[in-house]
């Protein structure tokens, strides 16, 4: 039983709109799934939603559904906009199912067992709009707190609290021996600067059933339900518990059936946006270490995307709508650009200039007519056929194979494009210096011709594999252009000399075509 690389993204709040910050991590996140896979590993990538908490309850409340209703109708929405991102997403979570309900209520029941609760009774602040109890350290400087909490009410309430100050310095310690827990290291810098400069209060973690019912009710008092975001965090090791994960025994409902041959556990990486780093390097390695399980190896935060250089807000109308995008360039470009852009860690801005300046200059100019050129003019030079092998390029591609392949395991996705490109470019020149348009017109040069046309091609079948991560349509497209069988998901193929004399290669089809941008 080997492990599987495991990854996930956040899942989202299933009473919004999917927008680009969703896309861009579903897409980052699916570029390290497959980069892994093609690095010959079997991969688990699972994303999802979550559904429980207040304002789920008062949407479905406006909208005159039960909250189960509600979730299940926008949950097509979510299934949707997944499948035309085009992810290799293995699993879909909803924390409103039997699956992660079950194991939450196995989680809940043993932390109680061991001590880890107790019940006590608060008085405070409480912002419905971010689910969250608030302090007057919470205020800003004008006394007020800010707008985020949206309405602030006071009340008193008895709820149960899980002794998350016990782990406190164990927390420190473990981040500081484990350099790699949080990436970049920005980030871990943050956690850190948190945990030492704060004593951390005690969780609470349910919320009174008479101000909340849409949640996962507490097992062991029928008054409660759990707090949206114990639920939340859990979500990355109920649905493997439910698979059947030998490794998450204790999280598992006493109906569900071990799977001996299912090694998920620990999470590989959790990719999420900087925003909820705290709940993810803070509460969620004290729940696992309060259950007695491994630490996922982790967490890689990314920045935030604006558009030009301004928040996105629906009422501005200042937004990127990315099925918009994907209908009017293509999935690939999509995809492209928001990696290309944007590295894991730093905010990005989106423009749509520099969307389609990209588009123009490094899909349809660089790729696609690397592309189109070396396979029309092996069709009209020599009737499709590969010419003998010749290893002109075979150093430079070897060389751009091994820095991209160091590049996706440290999850440089941005440089691996930068990498990928930069032999793109290459290529490109070598075809303008070596002419062999116009070798064709001289009978002495052919074997010259025919050394740049197998250098030519046999580059793009490489190129096709290495941005199959990141494209895999197009990869997959120009390995039916190139009649390859199989696919181009191995970077093991991805060694010079594999395409052969005498292959038939297919004709051009345009893979990025050119927009009229005038309009
Ligand atoms: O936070 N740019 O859900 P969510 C980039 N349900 N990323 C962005 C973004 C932007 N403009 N806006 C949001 C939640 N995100 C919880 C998570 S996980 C156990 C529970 C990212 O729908 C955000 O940082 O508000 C988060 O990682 C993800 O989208 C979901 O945000
Ligand atoms: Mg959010």
């Amino acid at each position: 039983m080997t492990k599987r690389f495991y990854v996930t993204t956040a899942i989202d709040y299933v009473n919004g709109e999917p927008h680009l910050g969703h896309a861009y991590e579903k897409v980052i996140t699916d570029v390290i799934a497959r980069a892994h896979q093609s690095l010959g590993e079997e991969v688990f990538y699972l994303t999802g939603l979550d559904e429980h908490g207040q304002k789920v309850q008062q949407a479905a409340e406006a909208a005159g559904l039960d909250p189960q209703a509600y979730c299940d109708q926008l949950a097509t929405t979510w299934q949707t906009f997944v499948d035309r991102l085009g992810l290799s997403n293995n699993d879909f979570v909803r924390t409103s199912g039997a699956r992660h309900r079950e194991s939450i209520t196995a989680i809940l029941n043993h932390l109680n067992e061991e001590g880890h609760f107790y019940k006590d009774s608060y008085q405070g602040y409480y912002s419905t709009q971010q689910e969250t109890f608030l302090t007057d350290k919470d205020r800003g400087p004008d006394g007020q707190f800010d707008p985020i909490y949206g309405e602030v009410t006071e009340l008193v309430e008895e709820n149960y609290y899980f002794k998350l100050g016990w782990h406190q310095q164990w927390l420190i310690d473990y981040i500081e021996a484990n350099p790699s827990f949080v990436y970049p290291s920005c980030r871990r810098n943050e956690v850190l600067g948190f945990l030492k400069n704060n004593t951390l209060e005690d969780l609470c973690i349910t919320r009174p059933k008479s101000r909340l019912e849409w949640g996962i009710p507490l097992p062991f008092d029928p008054e409660f339900v759990t707090y949206v975001w114990f639920d939340a965090l859990a979500n990355y090791a109920s649905i493997p518990a439910a698979l059947g994960d030998p490794i998450l025994n204790k999280l598992r409902a006493p109906n569900l059936v071990v799977d001996s041959s299912l090694s998920l556990w620990p999470a590989d990486v959790h990719v999420i946006g900087k925003d909820i780093l705290k709940f993810h390097a803070v509460y969620w390695p004290i729940m696992l270490r309060a259950m007695d399980i491994p630490l996922p190896h982790q967490i890689c935060v990314h920045g935030w995307w604006q558009k030009d250089g301004e928040k996105m807000s629906k009422s501005t109308g200042n937004v990127v709508n990315p099925l918009e995008v994907i209908d009017e360039w293509g999935l690939d470009a999509f995809r492209y650009y928001l990696v290309r852009e944007l590295d894991i860690g730093p905010d990005g801005n989106w423009t749509d200039q520099g969307f389609q300046a990209r588009y123009a200059a490094e899909l349809a100019n660089g790729l696609g007519n690397l592309v189109n050129r070396s396979l029309s003019m092996l069709n009209r030079y020599r009737a499709s056929l590969v010419p003998k092998p010749s290893e002109e390029l075979a150093t430079a591609v070897s060389q751009a194979v091994s820095e991209v392949k160091k590049e996706l395991q440290q999850h440089h996705l941005q440089a691996a494009l930068q990498t990928i490109w930069t032999l793109i470019t290459k290529t490109n020149q070598y075809i303008d210096q070596t002419a062999p348009f116009k070798l064709a017109k001289q009978p002495d040069q052919k074997e010259r011709l025919d050394e740049i046309l197998y250098n030519m091609v046999e580059t793009v079948r490489v190129l096709a594999i290495l941005i199959w991560p990141t494209l895999p349509t197009t990869a997959e497209r120009i390995f039916a252009q190139l009649k390859m069988d199989g696919s181009p998901n191995r970077l093991a193929d991805a060694v010079w000399g594999q395409i052969t004399e005498g292959h038939e290669v297919g004709k051009p089809e345009p893979l990025f075509p050119r927009k009229d941008l005038a309009k």
